[in-house]
């Protein structure tokens, strides 16, 4: 699965450090520390009939994350949304768009990894493009032999911009001819995929690997706040790949995607032993939930 660009994001504006420019002109330093470090942080959204969903829990985390980095000068929340509103109105965009948030460290005064060298705090990025979700239908996964970041290392619950981890799971995935990569933490149980949650359901119990090793994404927690809230049995828990082989129904969350079936896994075809499927209806609440929540484009 290889995303195509859309004609209609030739002509987009963009938010960069105050200003909304053409997006051939939407550049940053090459002194900037995303590109020294992948120093930022970034948050991907979701905008639905004229409503941008699950803003407060994106801000959280992208607020948080700045935090553990230990940004300075980093923009108030209000001044935030208020470049969020701009973009979006400007670009005169209401449904089926995603935009990528990005905060880095900011422009350093010279090359190098200290952050005292980065005296003119954060930049600022608001990309906003016309892009329904992006997987088909259904996809297949393929376990890498890279491991997820654990706190050992970097901790998952920073949202960065360090995705080389993830980004060498799905070569791998791309070289296997599946869609993602199924990424392991240190003692071989599942963390999640490359760019999304992965959740299984099997005798109508939906689970999904505690969030020690993977990011705990904002499509996953709707996801377990929306099968607790329609009694539909619901957990976190320890998964095993082999779990995953015997599944009723595997499935993705994220933004960029929204919930998707997962087929097969490492060429095992999931299959489903029951008459109904359990996807289908959390499907449906999910859907239903994007139609009547989220924050208006002129709240912002
Ligand atoms: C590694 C990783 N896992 C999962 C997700 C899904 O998170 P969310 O549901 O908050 O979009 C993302 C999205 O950015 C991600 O980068």
């Amino acid at each position: 699965m290889l995303q195509k660009s859309d004609p209609r994001n030739d002509t987009i504006k963009i938010y960069i450090d105050g200003q909304i420019v053409p997006r051939e002109n939407a550049k940053v330093s090459v002194f900037d520390s995303v590109v020294q470090g992948g120093d930022a942080v970034w948050e991907g959204l979701r905008v639905y009939n004229g409503r941008v969903f699950g803003l407060q829990e994106h801000l959280d985390r992208l607020f948080d994350s700045a935090h553990i980095m230990r940004f300075t000068g980093i923009p108030a929340r209000e001044n935030v949304r208020a470049a969020i509103r701009k973009t979006l109105e400007t670009n005169d965009m209401h449904d089926g768009v995603h935009i990528r948030l990005t905060l880095t460290r900011g422009k350093k005064i010279t090359s190098g990894m200290d952050p005292r060298l980065n005296q003119a705090g954060c930049c600022l990025i608001v990309l906003a493009e016309h892009k329904p979700p992006v997987y088909p239908e259904s996809i297949s996964l393929r376990t890498s032999s890279i491991r997820r970041n654990s706190p050992m290392s970097v901790d998952s619950k920073i949202h960065h911009n360090n995705l080389i981890n993830n980004i060498l799971a799905k070569i791998e995935a791309n070289d296997a001819g599946a869609d993602a990569g199924l990424m392991l933490d240190k003692d071989g149980f599942v963390s999640e995929a490359n760019g999304v949650n992965v959740f299984v359901i099997r005798r109508g119990e939906v689970r999904t690997p505690y969030a020690d090793y993977c990011l705990p994404g904002i499509t996953r927690a709707k996801v377990l706040a929306l099968c607790a809230e329609h009694n539909i049995p619901c957990r976190e828990a320890r998964i095993s790949v082999s779990e995953f082989y015997v599944a009723d129904e595997v499935f993705t969350t994220g933004t960029m995607g929204e919930l998707t079936r997962v087929h097969a896994v490492d060429g095992r075809d999931i299959i489903n032993k029951h008459e109904i499927s359990v996807l289908d209806s959390v499907k449906t609440i999910f859907r239903e939930a994007t139609e009547r929540e989220g924050v208006r484009i002129e709240d912002l």
